[in-house]
């Protein structure tokens, strides 16, 4: 189980005045729009629980979103989750049996390794090294052997991007073998070949044994509002919802008020946010890669996801943590991502979803 912990990383950069590229905040504050709305929400009133499935507004806010972005999907089909991985616990939670066995290719977030290992569920861990592409089709090689999957796509930390043909295939997979297919999308926002946001390719998915999983805790910079929500059939939510509900109340009211009103009226500036913010990603990947490649430490720009993984040549990568730690700059080893730490990656992660200042001092810590 991992020793490296990155949330741990993270306070240890606040505590020694070192700047954070450990773990994947984004930096810039959230839209103003969306916090104007929220200090404006008619508090009182909406503090009770929430329902089972999250605020009705908010779920049909949800469903014109994504039909804006081409998926038509109808509401009894969205619930809203006290962000993505009270969707993943639920979905877990509600189909596995005690100790059951449960797919997470590695490298993994470190998020869904902890969970599982909360849960009292076995890891099955199929390792794709860095620099190599994942190939999602053999994983499904692994469903005759667990009752579930985490796929993680875009991918945290490598970006690589499952295609539509390989989720489908996925899905089918799983279906033939009971095994339910968990798909976080947490990045769908960060594939970088997109000029525009488009999820029509997964209109016929059939998410009869599946569930797609996201949440604004990226995209509109809140994951302290643990605002999530989960996509998957009628007669799954019913069953998830029952898991997610006395756990998690169907999620928070403020947030998800708040939300609906911000994607039903202000859908036009919430996307002039995200591309901005896909616009600082990009800029400052681009400004970093070449800043890191001053101490040979080299990367490429990922498919999807504002992470860089750089190849570091130093004796371990715990050993270029504690270089760069020096210059002021906290890291994540690469081996952070894998069940056995022990073995040395040669990389580490870097994140770039960053403020300009914060770019502006990781290029002059790297400039010695
Ligand atoms: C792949 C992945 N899934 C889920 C999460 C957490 O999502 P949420 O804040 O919506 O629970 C993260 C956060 O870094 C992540 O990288």
């Amino acid at each position: 189980m991992t020793t490296v912990n990155i949330r741990e990383l993270a306070e240890r950069a606040k505590a020694s005045g070192a700047l954070d590229l450990a773990q994947g905040v984004i930096q810039v504050p959230p839209p103003a729009v969306l916090t104007d709305l929220f200090k404006k929400l008619p508090v009182s009133e909406i503090s009770r629980y929430n329902n089972k499935r999250g605020v009705p507004e908010y779920r049909a806010a949800i469903a014109k979103y994504l039909a804006r972005r081409g998926w038509e999907v109808p509401v009894e089909n969205i619930a809203g989750t006290a962000g993505a991985m009270a969707g993943i616990t639920s979905s877990l939670l509600q189909h596995c049996s005690p100790g059951a066995k449960v797919l997470l290719p590695e490298p993994f977030f470190q998020g869904h390794a902890q969970l599982l290992k909360s849960l009292g569920l076995e890891p099955v861990h199929v390792k794709t090294p860095y620099g190599e592409p994942i190939d999602w089709g053999s994983l499904a090689a692994h469903f005759p052997d667990v009752e579930a999957a985490i796929i993680t796509t875009p991918s945290n930390p490598t970006g690589h991007v499952a295609t539509h043909e390989q989720l489908e295939t996925l899905i089918t997979a799983g279906q033939e073998h009971n095994c339910f297919l968990i798909i976080d999308e947490m990045y769908r926002e960060f594939v970088w070949d997109e000029s525009k946001h488009d999820d029509s390719d997964h209109q016929n998915l059939d998410l009869s044994l599946a569930a797609v999983v996201r949440s604004f805790s990226k995209t509109l910079s809140i994951p302290g509002w643990r605002a999530g929500w989960i996509i998957t059939s009628p007669e799954l939510m019913e069953a998830i919802s029952t898991v997610h509900d006395p756990i998690f109340a169907g999620g928070s009211t403020l947030a998800q008020n708040a939300l609906a009103q911000a994607l039903d009226k202000h859908d036009d500036e919430l996307t002039v946010y995200v591309n901005e913010l896909r616009d600082l990603c990009l800029t400052n990947a681009a400004a970093m890669l070449e800043a890191f490649a001053k101490i040979d430490m080299v990367g490429e720009m990922p498919a999807a996801t504002y992470y860089l993984l750089l190849k570091h040549n130093r004796a371990s990568d715990m050993e270029a943590f504690e270089e760069l730690l020096k210059l002021g700059l906290v890291v994540t080893p690469g081996n952070a991502f894998f069940s056995d730490q022990s073995a040395e990656t040669g990389y580490v992660r870097v994140h770039a979803g960053i403020s300009t200042e914060s770019r502006e001092r990781v290029i002059t810590a790297l400039q010695g």
